[in-house]
């Protein structure tokens, strides 16, 4: 799987987001260390705090199967389902990876159909509070 293949991946999830309220489609999709992937959707409500986003859609489908080793993920999303060069993951779902995921851990933020750019999680979530912080 190359990271372009990747961000294609992320793009098409863009199609089954559930967005009515925002407008606001975004797609995510992520790749285990065995080579498996999960890929995720926002899905809103007309109450908006259950609202949940892409990322975490598919770290939690993962987690929910029983895989928590993670290479990277990517992301993609914009308005009306055209992809946003301004899309990176919100504060909540980089705090959701530095629960699963080492600090180079990492994620491509989609631009365009053809162009990414990557980050690592220490970079988008520097001094992170982790597990390590609240270990008995
Ligand atoms: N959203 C995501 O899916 N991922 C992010 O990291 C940022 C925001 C969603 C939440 C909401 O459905 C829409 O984008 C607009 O904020």
């Amino acid at each position: 799987m190359t990271d372009k293949e990747l961000c294609a991946l992320a793009v098409k999830a863009m199609d089954n987001a559930y967005a009515p309220y925002s407008g606001y489609k975004v797609g995510a999709a992520l790749l285990t260390e065995e080579g498996k992937i999960y890929t995720g959707c926002n899905i809103e409500n007309a109450a908006y705090s259950p609202s949940v986003c892409a990322e975490r859609t598919a770290i939690f489908k993962a987690v929910c199967e029983g895989k928590k080793d993670f290479v990277k993920i990517a992301v993609s999303g914009g308005r009306d389902g055209k992809v946003s060069s301004e899309f990176p993951p919100c504060g909540v779902c980089r705090q959701v990876m530095a629960e699963f995921c080492p600090p180079e851990f990492e994620i491509l933020v989609v631009k365009s159909e053809n162009e990414y750019v990557s980050y690592t999680l220490a970079e988008l979530l520097p001094s992170a509070f982790t597990p390590k912080n609240v270990k008995k």
